[in-house]
C-alpha cells in the first residue's frame, strides 16, 4: 500500500511527480503529499487529505520551483487519513523530508527513545519516527545522509520502501527497500524512483528493481550506486521494461475496471500465446518443463493467496485434483503464515498474486521455502517481489491492472492454473491425450467466447437497474462455479458496498436459506456440468422461498430459464473452462450496480490495489 515516487533531473519536477502519483493512486488514496528542494536549497512540503487532485488544488498557488523531489500517496495504517499524517514527513529541524511505504513495527520503542532525547512528534505515524531517527543519527555522528540512513535502517524492524531528500542538497535522493517494492528508472541525465515502473515508463525503459536490504544513492550527474546495510556495494542489474504507456490509460473507457473487463479477450490471448501448441494437443509451461521431477514427485500441493487470487486458487484445487490426481489445499496466505504449517521437500507451494507484492503471500512464500518446499509463483507484475522470491513460476501476462477490483488478472490466473494442470497431467499421464487435446482446442477458442459473452454488456447494464438498491445479495454455485460465486460476491461488495455472500449452493440449506425473501436476490451460477441437476434443485429451493434469481446458464438451457427471473447465457464448453467465462457477466453486473450507485469503481473506499502491509 502507499505509492512513492521521486525524481532528480532537469525536467519539471512537480509535474513529473504529480503525474507519477496519479499512476500510483491505485495503491492508496487517503492523502497525498510532495516535498521539493529548490535549486537554492529550500525545502517545501505540501500535503492534502484525500486524492491527488486535492493536492494539486492545494499546490495551485504555491512556489513549485524544484531540482529534486519526492511524493507519496497514502493508504493509512498508523494514524487516520489527515493532512498532518500525510507524507512526506520531515525531521524536527526541517532539514530532511521522507516518504515511506510499509510499516515500522518497532516504531514505539524508537519513538520513546527519541522523545527522551527531546524530539517532539507532530503526527501519529510510524514514518515520522524514521525521519527523526535519521536526522538524530546524522547530527550525532556528523555524517553524510546515506550513512545516517544506513545506520537508522539497522535499528528498524519492519517493511519499508523509503526515499529521503535534504534541504541544501538539491542533487541527491537516498532510497532503500525492505519487503516493500521500489524500482529506479534510469533516464538520460535524469533518474526516477517509484513503487512500480508506471510513473516513468514514458521517460525510460531501463529499470533497476531494488532488492531487500539495498540502499540507493541517486546523485545528479553520477551513475546510480547501490549499497547493502553493511556498506558493501551491490551489483546493478538493469532490466528493460515491457510495459507500454497505452496500458496505463483508459483508452476511451470511463473507468479502468470497464476497460480491463473488455480487455479480457486480448489478455487471455496473451496469456495463452505459446503455451497451447499443435492446435491444442500440447501444453507448454516453462516452469513445469524445467521442474519435471518436482511435479512428478509432488505428494501434495498447497496454494497460498489472498482475495481474488485466493478464489483463483480454489478453482486451481478443482483443476489440479481432477486432472493431476494430486491432493491440493488452498490457504489464505495470512492464515497459512501463522498456522505453524507442516511442509516437506515433496510438497509444492503455489503462491498466486497479481501484484506480486502482497505482504502475506510474500511471507508465506518465504516460510515455505525455508521449510524446503518447492515454491511456484503465479503473478502478473514482472520483476515484483514474489516472482523473485520463488523457485520457479509463470506470469499471467495480462498487462498492468489498475482498477482496484481485480478482473482480467482473475481470468488470467485461472487460465494459467488450467494450463499448469494440463501440463502436469500431460507429464504424469493422468489425463488421456485426447482429453488434453479436446480441452486445449477449446482453450484456443476462449478469447472469442469471451468476446461473445461481453455482448451481454447492454443487457446487464439494464438488468443492474432492477437490483441497484438491494441491500443484500447471495451468490451460489457448485463445483467449479462455487469459487466463481465467491468472486462475484467480492466484486459486488468491494465496489458497490452492498453486502453479498458467496456460498456453495448446497450449503445454503444449512443456514443462509433463512435469509431468502423477496428483498434478497440470488445470483446462481448454473452452467450445464456434472452438478447441473443438483443446482436446478437449489434454484427451485430459492424460488420456493420467494427469492428473485439471476442465473448464469449454458446457451440452450430451458429448465432454469423457466424458474429464474433473469438468465444470462454463456456458451457451451468443457466444465473445467466455465469459470473463466461465467465470471464475466458477474464482473459487469457489479460494475453497473456500483456505477448506478455513483461509486468510484476504480478507487473504492478503504481499499488499495496492492496490500503490502499485514
Ligand atoms: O495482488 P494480489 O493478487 O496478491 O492481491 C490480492 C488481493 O488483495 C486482491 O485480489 C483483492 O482482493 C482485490 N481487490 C479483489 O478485487
Amino acid at each position: 500500500m502507499c505509492g512513492i515516487v521521486g525524481y532528480i533531473g532537469s525536467g519539471n519536477v512537480y509535474e513529473i511527480l504529480i503525474k507519477g502519483l496519479h499512476r500510483l493512486e491505485y495503491r492508496g488514496y487517503d492523502s497525498a503529499g510532495i516535498a521539493l528542494v529548490s535549486p537554492s536549497g529550500k525545502l517545501n512540503v505540501f500535503k492534502a487529505k484525500g486524492k491527488v487532485e486535492n493536492l494539486e488544488s492545494f499546490c495551485a498557488d504555491k512556489n513549485l520551483e524544484a531540482s529534486v523531489g519526492i511524493a507519496h500517496t497514502r493508504w493509512a495504517t498508523h494514524g487516520e487519513p489527515s493532512d498532518v499524517n500525510a507524507h512526506p514527513h520531515f525531521s524536527e529541524d526541517g532539514n530532511l523530508a521522507l516518504v515511506h511505504n510499509g510499516t515500522i513495527e518497532n516504531y514505539k520503542v524508537l519513538k520513546d527513545a527519541l522523545m527522551e532525547h527531546g524530539c517532539t512528534f507532530h503526527s501519529e505515524t510510524d514514518t515520522e519516527v524514521l525521519v527523526q531517527l535519521i536526522e538524530f543519527i546524522k547530527l550525532k555522528n556528523d555524517c553524510e545522509l546515506v550513512d545516517a540512513v544506513m545506520e537508522a535502517l539497522k535499528q528498524v524492524v519492519g517493511a519499508y520502501a523509503i526515499a529521503v531528500i535534504e534541504k541544501n542538497n538539491p542533487d541527491t535522493i537516498i532510497a532503500a527497500r525492505q519487503s516493500s517494492p521500489l524500482v529506479i528508472g534510469i533516464g538520460e541525465d535524469e533518474t526516477f524512483l517509484a513503487s512500480d515502473a508506471t510513473p516513468f515508463v514514458e521517460y525510460t525503459k531501463d529499470a533497476v528493481y531494488l532488492k531487500d536490504g539495498e540502499i540507493a544513492v541517486i546523485k545528479r550527474g553520477e551513475p546510480l550506486k547501490l549499497f547493502n546495510l553493511d556498506n558493501s556495494e551491490s551489483k546493478i542489474d538493469v532490466k528493460t521494461l515491457e510495459m507500454s504507456i497505452s496500458q496505463l490509460e483508459k483508452g476511451g473507457y470511463p473507468h479502468f475496471m470497464l476497460k480491463e473487463i473488455f480487455e479480457q479477450p486480448s489478455t487471455l490471448r496473451d496469456c495463452i500465446r505459446g503455451r497451447v501448441v499443435e492446435g491444442g494437443r500440447k501444453i507448454n509451461i516453462t516452469g513445469v518443463n524445467d521442474n519435471k521431477e518436482r511435479f512428478l514427485n509432488a505428494k501434495r500441493i498447497v496454494i497460498v493467496a489472498c482475495g481474488t487470487s485466493w478464489h483463483a486458487g480454489l478453482i486451481g484445487k478443482y483443476l489440479i485434483q481432477s486432472m493431476c490426481r494430486i491432493p491440493v489445499e488452498v490457504e489464505y496466505a495470512s492464515e497459512f503464515r501463522y498456522s505453524d504449517p507442516v511442509l516437506d521437500k515433496d510438497d509444492i507451494v503455489i503462491a498466486i498474486s497479481q501484484s506480486g507484492e502482497t505482504a502475506d503471500t510474500l511471507a508465506a512464500v518465504k516460510i515455505a521455502r525455508s521449510m524446503g518446499a518447492f515454491v511456484f509463483g503465479i503473478s502478473n507484475a514482472v520483476g515484483s517481489s514474489i516472482p523473485r522470491e520463488t523457485d520457479s513460476g509463470c506470469y499471467i501476462h495480462v498487462g498492468p491492472e489498475i482498477g482496484v477490483a481485480s478482473t482480467k488478472a482473475f481470468t488470467g490466473q485461472v487460465m494459467v492454473l488450467t494450463l499448469l494442470s494440463l501440463a502436469v497431467a500431460q507429464l504424469k499421464g493422468t489425463l488421456e491425450h485426447e482429453k488434453i487435446a479436446e480441452i486445449g482446442k477449446h482453450i484456443l477458442k476462449i478469447p472469442t467466447l469471451v468476446e461473445r459473452v461481453l455482448k451481454l454488456n447492454n443487457r446487464i447494464e439494464r438488468l443492474s437497474l432492477i437490483y441497484t438498491y438491494a441491500h443484500n445479495f447471495l451468490y451460489l454455485g457448485r463445483g467449479y462455479s462455487y469459487p466463481v460465486a465467491l468472486e462475484g460476491a467480492l466484486k459486488l461488495k468491494e465496489i458497490s458496498y452492498i453486502h453479498a455472500e458467496g456460498y456453495p449452493a448446497a450449503e445454503m440449506k444449512h443456514g443462509p436459506i433463512a435469509l431468502i425473501d423477496a428483498e434478497m436476490p440470488s445470483v446462481i451460477i448454473a452452467p450445464r456440468d456434472h452438478l447441473y441437476e443438483k443446482i436446478v434443485s437449489n434454484v427451485q429451493q430459492v424460488k420456493a422461498r420467494g427469492g428473485s434469481i439471476i442465473a448464469i446458464v449454458t446457451e440452450g438451457d430451458s429448465v432454469i430459464r423457466n424458474i429464474a427471473d433473469h438468465v444470462l447465457d454463456i456458451p457451451e464448453m468443457p466444465e473445467c473452462l466455465t469459470p473463466i467465462i461465467s465470471t464475466i457477466p458477474l464482473q459487469l453486473l457489479s460494475y453497473y450496480i456500483a456505477i448506478n450507485k455513483g461509486k468510484n469503481v476504480d478507487m473504492p473506499r478503504n481499499l488499495a490495489k496492492s496490500v503490502t502491509v499485514e
